[in-house]
């Protein structure tokens, strides 16, 4: 039976970049608060390298060299080892084995429907001709990841919405053509403020991605932040005196300045203003620089990014350590995981080997016919 009283939480990246802001505002920093509000049973952080190589499949190496920089950037932001589960999709053969099932309780339909296989395979240039299987059907593995781990709650962008929705119509699937209640359907968590949906990038594109060259990375140096920020960061184009005045709408830096400082920065970096009303207000009726701007807005991504930065230098000096901390956490999603294969099994009677009651069976249904 499904347990549904627990609440576990399975969230997860591919790992193909070092983490960026944009990860951070949308899902790492929610993952700390989840970790450390005490509110569930257990916490599983899945390094989705198979998810990855759907298509990366001609560059392993890729995924390989981002495992560590993801794990570094998962201990760095304050992703606890001791609380929260790290672990490495490909070393979890449940996985693999739910998705082989799951694949048949699927159409090829229903997944060409999914929006975001839609808009990821437009990203990337895929047409019917050159799609790769793996990719098509990466919802049916992301749908066994879910259920694998019996997760109730998946903390994860709005992007991932149509993914949850397919593994709760997997999981209800299973449970109704099996006659079984082992599956848990999971709810999306999503984050709760607009700027936690979506960050924009430092260009002002939609979306802060690594595809699209427009982050600030969780591991850039205060240098490389400065310039990013002094040089690439898009503002107003019609400010061109500081005495005209200006946007704050589709500005970066305010756009920024709304995710990430505290009133209380002012008196600290910039006590000219008390608030980021204030500053807006000047900014807009003409008389701010973009450089002052861009030169707070540095000092308050620098109270969050430094001791970031300081706890992965101690991690990157032993990764040893960080090595030891996914082999065992892998090892326990391998025990959850294993439990959940063996009800699947179970539930469909292809179990053989774990209950040997199929001998007797095959006994009277050979001497029946
Ligand atoms: N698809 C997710 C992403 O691209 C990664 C992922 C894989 C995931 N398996 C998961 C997220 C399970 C949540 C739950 O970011």
């Amino acid at each position: 039976m499904a347990d549904t009283n627990k609440k576990i939480i399975l969230t997860g990246d591919r790992p193909t970049g070092k983490l960026h802001l944009g990860h951070y505002v949308g899902s790492l920093s929610r993952r700390v608060e989840l970790q450390n509000s005490g509110k569930f049973d257990k916490i599983n952080i899945l390094i989705a390298d198979d998810q990855a190589l759907t298509d990366n499949a001609d560059n392993p190496q890729k995924i390989r060299d981002n495992m560590i920089e993801v794990a570094l950037d998962y201990l760095s932001v304050g992703i606890d080892p001791g609380k929260s589960t790290i672990c490495v999709q490909s070393g979890i053969p449940a996985l693999h084995a739910l998705t082989f099932y799951y694949m048949n309780l699927v159409t090829t339909a229903r997944l060409s429907r999914n929006p975001t296989v839609k808009s990821e395979m437009a990203m990337r240039g895929f047409d019917n001709e050159g799609l790769p299987a793996g990719f098509f059907t990466y919802p049916v593995s992301q749908a066994a990841d879910i259920t694998a781990f019996k997760a109730t709650t998946v903390p994860a962008g709005e992007d991932q919405e149509p993914m949850i929705e397919q593994a709760r119509e997997i999981a209800r699937k299973f449970n109704s053509t099996y006659k079984q209640d082992i599956l848990i359907e999971p709810e999306i968590l999503l984050p709760d403020n607009a700027t936690q949906l979506r960050l924009p990038g430092i260009d002002g594109q939609a979306k802060m991605s690594k595809s699209l060259g427009n982050c600030i990375f969780l591991s850039d140096s205060a240098e490389v932040v400065k310039e990013k920020i002094m040089k690439k960061t898009y503002t107003d184009p019609t400010h061109l005196q500081i005495t005209d005045p200006g946007h704050v709408e589709g500005n970066m830096v305010f756009t920024y300045l709304d995710a990430f400082c505290r009133d209380e920065q002012f008196a600290e970096y910039l006590p000219d203003y008390s608030c980021l009303a204030e500053m807006k207000e000047h900014y807009q009726k003409g008389g701010l620089g973009d450089v002052k701007c861009k030169k707070f807005l540095i000092k308050v991504l620098e109270e969050m990014l430094d001791p970031i930065r300081q706890e992965r230098a101690k991690w990157e000096a032993k990764i040893p350590e960080v090595y030891d901390i996914l082999k065992q956490g892998t090892a326990r999603a391998v025990e959850d995981t294993n439990e959940t294969l063996e009800q699947v099994r179970s539930a469909m009677r292809i179990n053989y080997f774990t209950d040997d009651s199929i001998i007797s069976d095959w006994e009277s249904w050979i001497s029946g016919k």
